[in-house]
């Protein structure tokens, strides 16, 4: 079963009644389970890209089933359930709400989706927000304010976030940008463990520490797919480096 088919997308932005063709005709999918990672020059097209594979922005052209439903075609408020229910996202600037805790930002999407109407359902709820979160290692700031944390520990929360609905797919826009080696190390430690229980990851990286890490990475540039090099799972922290290097002299070939 596919997660994602993306079938000649095109995404065109209008600015000052200029055209500017951003996607041209990307096709691509993935697979359920898989983990994905796009690179390629700044302003090839990747966030836009993401952003329209999982419905955040509408397509200009061209279809994207998420697992077989096509999604060009759903209305707002149905698109909105599903990117809610079904979907999870995590991003380099970590948006939290400034005015609730670290818990109240992470038990928020569960709280707002149909599904997590009435009593049982909310104490559900409460009990994976606080296995995510033990999971995750970051029990002890439950209650702390989203100022009162390291930038780790503030990405790891938005993993928490993004996966109380148990979405089938997480959407990452360079989750790892705005940390430091040890914390990118540790954030892609558990992206790595979530997508080995199940969760499809589509990733977008300029790191190629991130991207080796995936199971397969696709270059993008001037809004289309230039190539693609398939690693198979990442299994063990010894097989790091070897990665690295391989991807890297595919990188240079892309003319990155
Ligand atoms: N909302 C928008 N309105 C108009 N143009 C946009 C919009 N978002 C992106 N663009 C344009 O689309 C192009 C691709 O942008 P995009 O953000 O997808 O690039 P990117 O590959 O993610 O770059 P970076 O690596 O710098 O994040 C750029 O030329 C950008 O100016
Ligand atoms: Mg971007």
């Amino acid at each position: 079963m596919n997660s994602l088919v993306v079938k000649d997308l095109c995404k065109t932005y209008i600015v000052n009644k200029r055209q500017n063709h951003v996607l041209r005709n990307v096709n691509m999918e993935v697979k359920e389970g898989e983990m994905v990672a796009v690179m390629g020059p700044s302003g090839s097209g990747k966030s836009t890209l993401l952003y329209t594979v999982s419905g955040m922005d509408h397509v200009t052209a061209g279809k994207v089933d998420f697992f077989g439903r096509d999604i060009s075609k759903m209305k707002p408020g149905e698109m909105s359930d599903l990117r809610l229910d079904e979907m999870g996202f995590i991003f380099q600037q970590m948006y939290m709400l400034k005015n609730l805790s670290i818990y109240d930002n992470i038990i928020l999407p569960a709280y707002q989706s149909k599904n997590g109407r009435g009593k049982e359902k909310r104490q559900e709820i409460n009990e994976r927000a606080k296995g995510l979160m033990h999971k995750l290692g970051i029990s002890e700031i439950a209650e702390n304010d989203i100022n009162e944390v390291s930038g780790g520990q503030l990405q790891r929360a938005c993993i928490c976030r993004s996966l109380i609905n148990r979405p089938k797919m997480i959407f990452a826009d360079e989750p790892t940008g705005a940390l430091n080696q040890q914390n990118s190390k540790e954030v892609m430690k558990e992206l790595n463990r979530i997508n080995r229980e199940g969760t499809t990851v589509m990733l977008v990286t300029h790191d190629m520490k991130v991207a080796a890490k995936s199971d397969r990475v696709l270059y993008i540039e001037d809004g289309n797919i230039k190539g693609e090099y398939g690693f198979g799972k990442y299994t063990a922290q010894e097989e790091a480096r070897e990665r690295e290097r391989k991807l890297s002299n595919w990188l240079m070939e892309m003319g990155w």
